[in-house]
């Protein structure tokens, strides 16, 4: 069985609550109920962990190669934009990443334009919503029956 990682960042634990003219109205244990039923579906283990703490991403990310994860949706919030320890452990795990913003960040202010972690991601959707969670999985999905 295919296991992905769905890993969110700094303030989203705070989904529904935070901003919903931005980031919805649904919450973070909706995101992730649903992440999970469409993982029993598609029979792939979704893994879903949120922290606001860069350190605990971090150990998240190795964690993810050691436990033999295959692929790893990821939402870095403003980490996003700055963080190089991010960007280096996403750089030194064998596992994809796929990074995914609720929110169009090129439409918004200057500094959520430059992600540090693209360059060293498989691929970024940024702007659909919680769609682009779903997206990202339907994406390993179809790379894992070779269909991509
Ligand atoms: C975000 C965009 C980031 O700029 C912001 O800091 C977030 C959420 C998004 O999902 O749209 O926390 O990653």
């Amino acid at each position: 069985m295919k296991k992905i990682l769905m890993l969110n960042g700094p303030n989203l634990n705070r989904l529904g609550k935070r901003e919903p003219g931005i980031y919805g109205v649904r919450s973070l244990e909706d995101l992730e109920k649903r992440m999970v039923q469409l993982g029993v579906v598609s029979k792939i283990e979704v893994i879903c962990f949120q922290s606001n703490h860069e350190g605990d991403l971090i150990d998240k990310l190795h964690e993810a190669e050691d436990t033999g994860m295959d692929g790893i949706i990821f939402n870095p919030g403003a980490f996003t934009h700055y963080s190089y320890a991010i960007r280096d452990a996403i750089a030194g795990i064998n596992c994809p990443v796929i990074e995914v913003h609720i929110s169009n960040v090129y439409q918004r202010e200057e500094f959520r334009h430059k992600s540090v972690i693209a360059p060293v991601s498989k691929g970024q959707i940024a702007g659909l919503g919680f769609l682009g969670y779903e997206l990202a999985l339907e994406a390993f999905k179809r790379e894992a029956k070779g269909e991509e």
